[in-house]
């Protein structure tokens, strides 16, 4: 049975109490809260078993070597990977996906090729093709969101050509809410240019639905533990297998060798070709934790509270005079994200009048300028919801929110 209050249980920030008021966290897109069982996997390494991975012959260092690898296991089967070797741990979700750019765009495409990506990514999946194609003469093409939030997929036919390499989008929007129709768009790319890459920015949508990269039939997906009860730190990019063997590894140094002579280097096969020096191995073994505790949860049930949370905020939001949020108003096209905007107030005056009743929501631009712009908007007042949150929290946003809207009217 999925309850969230009995989920609430196992999180130890949920029973902190500030002003001897509890703590209504509405903020889990930034990051999610952490459960215990995380928590306590993550200090085992410390307490038992800290020593260096794939360097030692002694009994630590085995175990060590052994729960990081199964973290990579369990990682690779919660997203249908064909293989362990095809999960990359990285630091987090941008470098995930600057790991791709800094490959193919200084070491593969040239000048005249092109990057498709949308409207709606969040910084990461944007800036490292910006950058790094500015100045290659690789330019970077948008395909923009319809008034209801929702990518057109007739203007995609017309987007993609012979000159794209790549099509960067995110599988969910981290402001709009929007779940984009992966499966659908990899197809269409691959009929229009069979040649052209698929790299899906999957950071808001791992951790809330089930996903299996196989189904989706891109060349990338790139995630982060944190935003999935894991540990800060610790990124995963899935590559195929054939492309991650062919690409020229990011970061250079210990460990991802298998031989170093004065005058050539051979490196290690992948995944471990990319993971240069010590990792973060505490963050690795409690993200396999994570993993293993929204798979005992069951990602339909998450995803199911999910929309039944996102329908009932959509009922209670109307209650509040003058608020409205971008993104879809059907709960089945979005995710547990809301960024909402008032006629009264400034979205950080409602975040700080809200914080006073330690109803803890995000207000800006959350690293998606480009997505602000195109809707008019300089910021809004975002609240997001994961596996604890429950129709009470709901409640004491819309009764903050209403108290919001008593102050400035
Ligand atoms: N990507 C995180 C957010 O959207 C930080 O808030």
């Amino acid at each position: 049975m999925f309850d969230p209050k009995i989920i609430q249980k196992d999180f130890p920030h949920l029973k902190r109490t500030i002003n001897g008021k509890r703590i209504v966290y509405l903020d889990s897109t930034a990051t999610s809260l952490k459960p215990q069982q995380v928590i306590d996997k993550e200090n085992e390494y410390y307490t038992k078993y800290t020593a260096n991975v794939f360097r030692g012959i002694y009994t630590t260092s085995e175990e060590a070597t052994a729960e990081y690898e199964k973290a990579r296991e369990i990682t690779a089967k919660f997203i249908g990977a064909a293989s362990s070797d095809e999960i990359v741990f990285t630091r987090n979700t941008s470098e995930s996906i600057n790991l791709v750019a800094y490959s193919f765009m200084l070491d593969v495409w040239a000048s005249g090729d092109r990057v498709l990506t949308t409207i709606m990514e969040h910084h990461s999946n944007f800036v490292p093709w910006q950058q790094l194609g500015s100045g290659r003469g690789i330019d970077v093409d948008i395909w923009y969101t319809d008034k209801n939030g929702l990518l057109d997929m007739k203007a995609l036919e017309k987007l993609v050509t012979k000159k794209t390499k790549l099509v960067a989008v995110t599988a969910a929007s981290n402001v709009l809410g929007t779940i984009n129709p992966i499966k659908e768009i990899v197809r269409t790319v691959k009929h229009l240019n069979p040649k052209c890459l698929v790299l899906i920015d999957a950071a808001q949508a791992v951790p809330h639905m089930s996903v299996d990269v196989g189904d989706w039939g891109a060349d990338f997906v790139a995630f982060s533990s944190h935003k999935m009860l894991g540990p800060t730190g610790i990124g995963v990019l899935w590559g195929r297998r054939d492309l991650l063997e062919d690409m020229k590894p990011f970061n250079y140094g210990g460990d991802m060798i298998s031989e170093v002579h004065i005058d050539r280097t051979v490196f290690k096969k992948a995944p471990h070709k990319f993971e240069a020096g010590t990792p973060h191995i505490a963050g690795v073994i409690g993200f396999g934790a994570a993993v293993e505790y929204l798979t005992a949860l069951g990602m339909e049930h998450v995803r199911a509270h999910e929309q039944e949370l996102v329908t009932y905020a959509i009922e209670q939001f109307s209650q509040v005079e003058g608020l409205d949020f971008v993104g879809p108003k059907r709960a089945d096209l979005r995710g547990g994200v809301f960024a909402c905007f008032m006629k009264q107030a400034h979205p950080h005056d409602i975040a700080q009048l809200l914080n006073e009743d330690n109803i803890f929501i995000r207000a800006g631009n959350h690293c998606a300028m480009p997505l602000h712009d195109y809707l008019h908007v300089a910021s809004t007042a975002r609240a997001s919801f994961y596996i604890y949150t429950t129709k009470a929290d709901i409640d004491m946003l819309v009764e903050g929110l209403l108290k919001v809207q008593k102050i400035f009217s």
